[in-house]
């Protein structure tokens, strides 16, 4: 039997995508990256929307011809359909059944949190995939979660930010900091250079397994307004160590309450997710609990970190073998549970 070929589409925010899977093999993963939200600070949802549709039939387009394959040859298409911002999920999801009908392929509704965690199955995502049961840290712009992953779909939320995101606060600190959008890999590259331990700032005591971030954003603020009143380049002249502080207490915000599952479940498979994955700290934390506690350690390659649609392609062909595909009158979904 020739090996299952499939077209993902992700639109859920600000990153229009399109890939080819063959078997787990990613042939083609185009992204068009929306730039006009930096100025914003934050992703505009309108000006997103309108960008998806201009961006993505040349996406589509370019993803057939890298990976060297004919919208015929195609088994089916995968979409995401949530969550995220509704007037992009929109463009992603009415282009998925345009074509999916057109071709007469069926069509494969993807969820995107689902998507960032199986990503890990990708052939060449991991040289070995993590075995059932594995915790896996989902750390994006929209959300952090502690997922317990039990099978490929039988996932946990064991626990949740309460407020904020980690993206979300590399983000608005950044925004504070005066720093483009996003500013998360901005801020790892500052605080390459910087002394992580120059400036301490207070973290949250949740007993749980849940995260929260508003208050240290908060706690950056006042002390920024309070430094700058006395000296107005303050942020200039510590910049570098200020994106060093501050990425240091979020990484071991973010680590605390992973270690402590893994450590309650006794789970020693454990993998980062989501484009906060792609955060330099956070992979250097996770490798020495490999060597420290002997943790079996899944990192994404970087493609695969931010939104992209090779996720989806892989988690559509997961679904196709399975026979679970998706009505042509179905709708796009700004919320969608794991
Ligand atoms: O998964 P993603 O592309 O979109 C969402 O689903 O939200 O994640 C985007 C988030 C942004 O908040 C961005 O600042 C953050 O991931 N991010 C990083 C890094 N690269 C991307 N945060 C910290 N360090 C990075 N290197
Ligand atoms: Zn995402």
């Amino acid at each position: 039997m020739s090996e299952t070929i499939i077209l993902g589409i992700e639109s859920s925010c600000d990153d229009t995508s399109a890939a080819i899977i063959k078997g787990n093999q990613i042939l083609s993963n185009i992204a068009a990256n929306q730039t006009i939200h930096n100025e914003y600070g934050g992703v505009v949802p309108e000006l997103a929307s309108r960008a998806h549709q201009q961006n993505i039939i040349p996406v589509v387009t370019k993803s057939f011809s890298k990976a060297n394959i004919q919208q015929n040859d195609i088994c089916a298409i995968g979409f995401t359909r949530g969550p995220g911002l509704l007037g992009s999920l929109l463009v992603g999801t009415s282009f998925a059944k345009s074509l999916a009908m057109s071709l007469n392929v069926p069509l494969i509704e993807v969820n995107h949190l689902q998507a960032h965690i199986l990503a890990h199955f990708i052939d060449d995502a991991n040289p070995q995939p993590p075995k059932f049961p594995f915790l896996c840290l989902t750390v994006s712009g929209g959300h952090t979660m502690i997922v317990l992953v039990k099978d490929y779909f039988d996932m946990e939320i064991i626990g949740k930010t309460i407020d904020d995101a980690a993206g979300e606060a590399f983000d608005k600190i950044g925004k504070i900091f005066d720093l483009d959008y996003p500013a998360g890999p901005i801020i790892d590259k500052l605080a390459k250079e910087g002394n992580p331990n120059a400036f301490q700032f207070n973290k949250p005591k949740l007993d749980n397994y849940d995260y929260s971030f508003s208050g240290i954003k908060t706690s950056v603020l006042y002390f920024i307004q309070k430094e700058v009143k006395k000296n107005p380049n303050f942020i200039q002249e510590n910049l570098k160590d200020l994106c060093a502080s501050i990425q240091k207490a979020i990484i071991e915000i973010l680590m605390k309450k992973l270690e402590k599952a893994a450590k309650d479940l006794n789970i020693t498979e454990v993998a980062i997710a989501g484009g906060v994955s792609a955060n330099s700290a956070l992979r250097k934390a996770m490798q020495a609990n490999h060597e420290k506690l002997g943790w079996n350690i899944y990192i994404p390659k970087f493609e695969y970190t931010t939104d992209n649609a090779a996720m989806i392609a892989m988690v559509a062909k997961l679904k196709y073998e399975r026979g679970e595909f998706t009505d042509l009158r179905t709708t796009a979904t700004s919320k969608y549970d794991l």
